[in-house]
């Protein structure tokens, strides 16, 4: 029988790999979707942010739709309530599966943004998507800690479906609104390089403490061999 770390080497179940997402933070979109095919038995969704945006647009999109992953579309979208629901609406056309605002923009812009982000995956004939809110980017230290709480309970007012929030406040998340969608980067395999995330998590953890979706970036892509290094990262959970 294969061993547990031999078993993930050939990748996850469709249940763990839907709850993976792979951060693509690459300026060109052939190495994008080189990487993110080489990880697919892996990965189920594709993050585009804003360095592959900027380099590719919408394209980046449609192309890792074609090759068969879920779009979450990391643009972290922060305007007036009708420019975000604007763009939202194309995001939801397009087919991105997640769509992130800040929840600094306020009530009435995420508001626009999950109401646009619906409308435009509705009238393309797709099912509903999930906006997700920002509440406090990890690099904003000085962030006094009522902050987090404040902004989650504006985004779930505000109808976003899921948030953005370290492993290390999954337990805090949970408890403040349990049904909300739990995204959580800075995954890291036991004692592997952090790079700039403070609280960084191994996957075992934030998977056991009620993370809906982990994303993953530098821990694989960074890597000599993203494959392997996936396998590994994965090997426990
Ligand atoms: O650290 P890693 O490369 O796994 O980051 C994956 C994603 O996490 C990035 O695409 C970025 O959106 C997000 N990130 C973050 N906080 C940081 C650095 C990156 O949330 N300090």
């Amino acid at each position: 029988m294969a061993t547990k770390a031999e078993a993930k080497a050939e990748g996850l179940t469709p249940e763990l790999r839907a709850k993976m997402a792979l951060a693509l933070d690459v300026d060109d979109l052939v190495e994008a979707l080189r990487l993110a095919r080489q990880l697919a038995p892996w990965f189920g969704v594709a993050k585009v942010g804003l360095e592959l945006y900027t380099a590719a647009g919408p394209d980046a999109v449609g192309a890792l739709l074609d090759s068969g992953f879920d779009v979450f579309l990391d643009l972290k979208l922060h305007d007036i309530p009708t420019t975000v629901g604007k763009a939202a609406n194309v995001a939801g056309a397009l087919g991105a599966r997640y769509l992130t605002m800040h929840a600094h923009g306020g009530a009435e812009m995420m508001r626009a943004g999950v109401e646009g982000f619906h409308s435009g995956a509705t009238n393309a004939g797709l099912e509903a998507p999930t906006a997700v809110a920002i509440t406090v980017l990890t690099s904003d230290a000085d962030a006094p800690a009522h902050i987090m709480p404040n902004r989650l309970r504006l985004a779930v007012e505000a109808g976003c479906g899921g948030i953005v929030c370290a492993g290390t406040s999954l337990k805090d998340v949970r408890e403040l609104s349990p049904r909300t969608f739990r995204v959580v980067p800075g995954i890291r395999a036991a004692g592997g390089d952090k790079h700039d995330q403070p609280n960084a998590v191994t996957p075992e953890l934030a998977l056991a403490e009620g993370a809906d979706l982990l994303v993953i970036g530098r821990a694989v892509t960074l890597s000599d061999n993203p494959a392997g290094a996936a396998a590994a990262l994965f090997a426990e959970v």
